[in-house]
């Protein structure tokens, strides 16, 4: 497994390959890798087979991180993610530094860099939801992923479904901007309970571990209900803000019903709706989904 930091490094790499027909197979992450992470590299080489090349890409992207949010103490441990992308049978490892994506960086109050002054915004999926509650995180997102996109030049790139609005955000961007690769969005990786595996399950304590669940058991009550009848998603919210208070240490975000495409709220909830919910156990925001 080759580890690449340099970003001129890792394109030139990409573009050889492209020459030798090699075909290109993509997951970009935060770091502090998890089984989640894994099965999607998993995914990745399924799509490319063995001639194929799989590279990771380890970034904190700091352009998507708010103010007031966690980029400073997000979790990270690259000797143990080289480790498990070893282990997965990674070709290229990508970790570049700051200074390599974001030339003079600044660490000022909104993570706004100097020396970089280009974005891409997505106007349409983005405003809702995680856009709502993190009012420039998706500005970050598809500006790095569309960074990434050049550097790796994939074939395939994959994504989870835990992130189910960014997957969307992202197959809209590689569309409208004529990226010529494909975007799989993989299914959410479950701890044994059913809370959905994430790298800031790590900030939980014991007690808020145990309630976390809650996402996951909303999400099944909500499948239920809308088994029998369609509900007003007025109606739905509030039984769900009752069974969600059964968890003391949750405070609710936000929930929403939409369509699975489109991302606009509906005011029918059926099956085949999609729902997705964030809730804060203390300073950690948990976010989960699934289709009713
Ligand atoms: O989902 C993530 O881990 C990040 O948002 C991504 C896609 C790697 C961009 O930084």
């Amino acid at each position: 497994m080759q580890i690449v930091k340099n970003v001129a490094a890792m394109q030139q790499l990409a573009l050889k390959w492209r020459r030798a027909g090699k075909k290109i197979s993509f997951v970009p992450t935060l770091g502090y890798l998890h089984d989640g992470h894994i099965s999607l590299v998993h995914e990745a080489r399924k799509r490319v087979g063995r001639s194929g090349r799989v590279v990771v890409s380890i970034y904190v992207n700091p352009t998507q991180f708010g103010p007031a949010e966690d980029l400073s103490k997000y979790p990270r441990d690259l000797k143990r993610d080289l480790k498990m992308c070893r282990a997965a049978g990674v070709d290229v490892v990508f970790t570049p530094g700051d200074a390599e994506m974001y030339p003079e960086l600044v660490a000022s109050r909104h993570a706004v860099p100097a020396g970089f002054s280009t974005y891409v915004v997505e106007e349409a999926l983005s405003k809702t939801m995680e856009g709502a509650a993190r009012l420039t995180h998706f500005r970050g997102v598809t500006t790095i992923v569309a960074k990434l996109f050049n550097l790796v030049q994939p074939d395939v790139a994959v994504f989870g479904q835990k992130d189910y609005q960014q997957a969307a955000i992202i197959k809209r961007m590689a569309a409208d901007l004529n990226f010529p690769l494909k975007i799989i969005v993989a299914s959410t990786c479950r701890e044994r309970d059913g809370l959905a595996m994430s790298s800031r399950n790590k900030y939980l304590d014991a007690e808020q571990r145990a309630q976390a669940v809650i996402l996951f058991h909303a999400l099944n009550a909500a499948k239920a209900a809308v088994k029998i009848k369609a509900f007003p998603a007025k109606r739905l919210k509030t039984d769900l803000k009752e069974f969600i208070a059964a968890a003391p240490l949750a405070r609710l975000d936000y929930v929403e019903f939409f369509d699975p495409e489109t991302l606009r709220p509906v005011t029918q909830v059926k099956r085949g709706v999609h729902m997705a919910l964030a809730i804060f156990f203390g300073k950690t925001r948990l976010i989960d989904n699934a289709r009713l």
